[in-house]
């Protein structure tokens, strides 16, 4: 996938907060200091712009990403909470702690960003620029630490440049970020508080009740897999199969007639969740070839076809 050839860098202010605003809408993901660390920021309701963060990440799986909000009745309209993560969420926000929460239906966030999980991660960060992106782009932004995959996550600008130069439009330069590590994880998703990755909040302080069982992300219930048995690197349909194609292989749906891999990461999760919804009693799916956002296609397709336990 080719990405923008330039990566220009505007130092925070007006003009750069509206040059990302108008970016982000128009489906760009663009870097933007938080207190924490650069975040790669696209539109939550927007799967191709989704895709498009794993693209310039070139990140070899979907990780549900963290969505941003500017407040709490923006969080809530999202996620549920219950009494005990409001009251977190009410001591911590806006700040570097990340709630995992039930998401909501109908909210229009992309199935893509939860990677098709129930839940959601979301944080109100007190960065003064993402909190400007937010109210000026008036959307949910998506945003995973602006470095591509295996680096280190960025803690100024000229880190973004040297990993994500010349695969993203602009970077909103606003100096080193306070924080330097990755927000704390927090899930309230049903039973006792779970702490998912440690950060700058302190667990003590967060009165998690109990040991905290800390569950490396990734390994968690956060990966979503159809119910039913899937086929891989199908070229046709069996009698009971219904087939997701992509390019030249047609199915009862495509992830992408014109083969294009951006566009089939971002529908692919929907495509599951129909798929699982179908008549037939399995799921086939085409071959995804080539590297980059491919490869994380087929990751996760890999991942969903094996015999679960
Ligand atoms: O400080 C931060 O949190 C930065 C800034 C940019 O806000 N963002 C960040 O995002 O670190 P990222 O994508 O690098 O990390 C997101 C983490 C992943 O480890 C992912 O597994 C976890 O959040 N996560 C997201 N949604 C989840 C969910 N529904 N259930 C469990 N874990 C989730
Ligand atoms: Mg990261």
């Amino acid at each position: 996938m080719s990405g923008p050839a330039d990566t220009r860098i505007l130092p925070l202010g007006d003009k750069a907060i509206a040059e990302a605003a108008r970016l982000v809408l128009a489906g760009q993901p663009v870097a933007v200091p938080t207190e924490t660390v650069y975040g790669l920021a696209a539109d939550a309701t927007n799967a191709e712009a989704v895709a498009r963060i794993y693209a310039a990440k070139g990140r070899p799986s979907f990780n549900p990403l963290i969505v941003h909000v500017p407040d709490l009745e923006a969080a809530e309209a999202i996620g549920r909470f219950d009494g005990e993560v409001r009251a977190l969420a009410k001591t911590h926000w806006p700040g570097p702690l990340t709630l995992v929460v039930p998401l909501r239906e109908g909210t229009g966030i992309a199935r893509l960003v939860t990677a098709g999980l129930p839940t959601i991660a979301l944080r109100i960060p007190a960065h003064p620029a993402m909190q400007a992106l937010l109210k000026a782009c008036r959307r949910p932004l998506a945003a995973p630490s602006a470095n591509a995959s295996g680096l280190i996550s960025p803690t100024r600008a000229s880190h973004v440049l040297a990993s994500l130069g010349g695969r993203i439009p602009l970077i909103i330069d606003g100096g080193a970020t306070q924080r330097g590590i990755e927000s704390t994880i927090v899930a309230a998703t049903g039973g006792p508080l779970r702490l998912l990755r440690r950060g700058p909040i302190e667990v003590s302080a967060l009165e998690v009740k109990g040991a905290p069982a800390i569950e490396a992300p990734g390994q968690l219930a956060s990966h979503y897999a159809p119910k039913k048995p899937l086929r891989l690197e199908a070229t046709e349909a069996a009698a009971d199969e219904y087939l997701i194609g992509y390019g030249p292989v047609r199915g009862d749906v495509t992830l992408s007639e014109a083969g294009d891999p951006v566009e089939a990461a971002a529908r692919l999760f929907d495509l599951l969740h129909q798929a699982d919804d179908a008549t037939q009693q399995r799921i086939a799916i085409a071959p995804v070839p080539g590297d980059g956002i491919a490869a994380a296609i087929r990751d996760r397709l890999k991942r969903a076809a094996a015999p679960r336990p």
